[in-house]
């Protein structure tokens, strides 16, 4: 069995820095603020914040101890658990592995930008522009004939580069310097930032909650968000479980994982609302936010044009690590499924995506056809994974893991073989049974109601 000679993650440290690296990118830096932008700031945080860590942390947990238990990616996991050769369970794998094609899709997208901004970086573009200036490059550059697409191919090819070589070497060797460097550029990016004039108005704008807003929508975009930002729902996280050797601490890995994940979107929110509110963008800005309240913050810096380079050159890393998560669910599902070549694997999941993405990327052009009742094909792929795809992969893995998979199973792969203190670990079982599952149907029933 091709499981015999599964690559592997070399140590406890392998495990948080490569699921953190799936887990950080994008959807901390440029969704997160985003969606809390469009859906009242504050009251969007504190759900974002309860469901990341009540459902969020234990749905991370269950997809490690299916991968682990398995060692399988998405598709053969669920039959290997069940000992079957055919399972009904087997749609969540199905279900993971075509998100994974249609997140890659658009998510390219938003990565090629990102090559695209620090190429602008590089070349000094935003030094001395004022905000009309600064908005109109991102109109002129996302509505391009061509750069987005160039730079969205090669940021598939970059990742399949990366993902050819194998986990060990490709994925985890990367992450480990340069995600706490992000963080430190992030930092002192804040601290710039809370300077601004519109300073205190972004903060209130932020953290204030107005519970009067939250309604079945924001309650689903903040579970949706969370889902996308810790790559949860759709089988990324039970590939890298598959990875995680026997005697690492999953439960722990995991927390550390919530805890980074949730860091870096709340620094994001802390740089882009302050910088929003000085400069007078709107925090419903959707996609331009963070491409052109960032570049106004550089401006403002002392050595701006160097931290503005470093800050893209990582931001295009942390999104490289998450897009490297992606495309490894489909290699591992094409090489262990179809007993292709990893070679050829990638080759096919990058051509598949390649199609896709560059629908979503000519979607967003002003005079582009590809729209459907005034959603671009770009904003239907993000809706259909994060909000509806994600959601109901979470849910059926909580109650694959809760309620089909055998408890002592489950206990087994929590406390390392009995290694490692049950406390704790019974609790976990407790939400992945009753909280997570209850709440997210919550959420989804709320929503339809209005
Ligand atoms: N979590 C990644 C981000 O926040 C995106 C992602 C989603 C990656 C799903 C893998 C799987 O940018």
């Amino acid at each position: 069995m091709a499981g015999n000679q599964r690559d592997g993650f070399s140590s406890k440290l392998g495990i948080i820095v490569a699921t953190a690296g799936s887990a950080l990118g994008l959807g901390n830096i440029y969704r997160f603020p985003c969606e809390a932008g469009a859906n009242g700031g504050g009251a969007f945080l504190i759900v974002y914040l309860g469901i990341a860590l009540l459902i969020g942390t234990p749905l991370m947990i269950s997809e490690f101890v299916i991968g682990r238990r398995a060692r399988s990616n998405p598709l053969g996991a669920f039959r290997r658990i069940e000992g079957r050769s055919r399972s009904p369970w087997s749609a969540v794998g199905y279900l993971g592995v075509v998100c994974a094609f249609l997140i890659l899709a658009f998510y390219t997208t938003v990565a090629g930008w990102t090559l695209g901004y620090l190429g602008k970086a590089a070349a000094g573009h935003f030094s001395g522009q004022g905000l009309e200036q600064i908005q109109q490059q991102f109109a002129d550059f996302t509505g391009h004939a061509w750069l987005p697409l160039v730079c969205q191919m090669a940021f598939l090819a970059l990742t399949a580069l990366v993902v050819v070589r194998g986990v060990k070497d490709g994925i985890e060797r990367y992450s480990k310097i340069l995600m706490p460097m992000l963080l430190a550029i992030m930092l002192v990016l804040c601290i710039k930032s809370l300077t601004l004039s519109g300073a205190a108005e972004g903060l209130r704008f932020f953290f204030w909650p107005d519970f009067s807003k939250i309604n079945g929508q924001v309650l689903l975009s903040a579970l949706g968000q969370s889902f996308f930002s810790l790559s949860i729902g759709m089988g990324a996280l039970i590939t890298y479980g598959s990875y995680i050797g026997r005697s690492d601490n999953m439960v722990s890995s995991a927390v550390s994982v919530t805890l980074a994940d949730t860091l870096v979107a709340v620094l994001a929110g802390i740089i882009i609302f302050p910088a929003a509110f000085t400069f007078g963008i709107q925090p419903e800005a959707g996609a331009s936010l963070a491409f052109t309240t960032l570049p106004m913050v550089f401006q403002q810096m002392a050595g701006g044009y160097a931290f503005c380079l470093l800050f893209f050159v990582l931001l295009v890393i942390a999104t490289l690590t998450s897009t490297i998560s992606l495309l490894e669910v489909i290699a591992a599902t094409l090489t262990e499924e179809l007993r292709m070549s990893r070679a050829r694997a990638v080759v096919v999941g990058t051509l598949g995506t390649a199609v896709i993405g560059m629908v979503a990327t000519l979607s967003l052009r002003p005079d582009s056809p590809l729209r459907l009742g005034g959603s671009t094909a770009f904003d239907l792929l993000d809706h259909l994974t994060a909000l509806y795809l994600m959601p109901i992969g979470g849910l059926l893995i909580v109650l694959f893991v809760g309620w089909r998979m055998g408890r002592a199973d489950v206990m087994d792969e929590l406390s390392n073989g009995g290694t490692l203190p049950l406390g704790l670990r019974r609790g976990i079982v407790l939400v992945v049974r009753y909280l997570a599952p209850v709440a997210i149907a919550i959420i989804f029933v709320s929503q339809l109601v209005g």
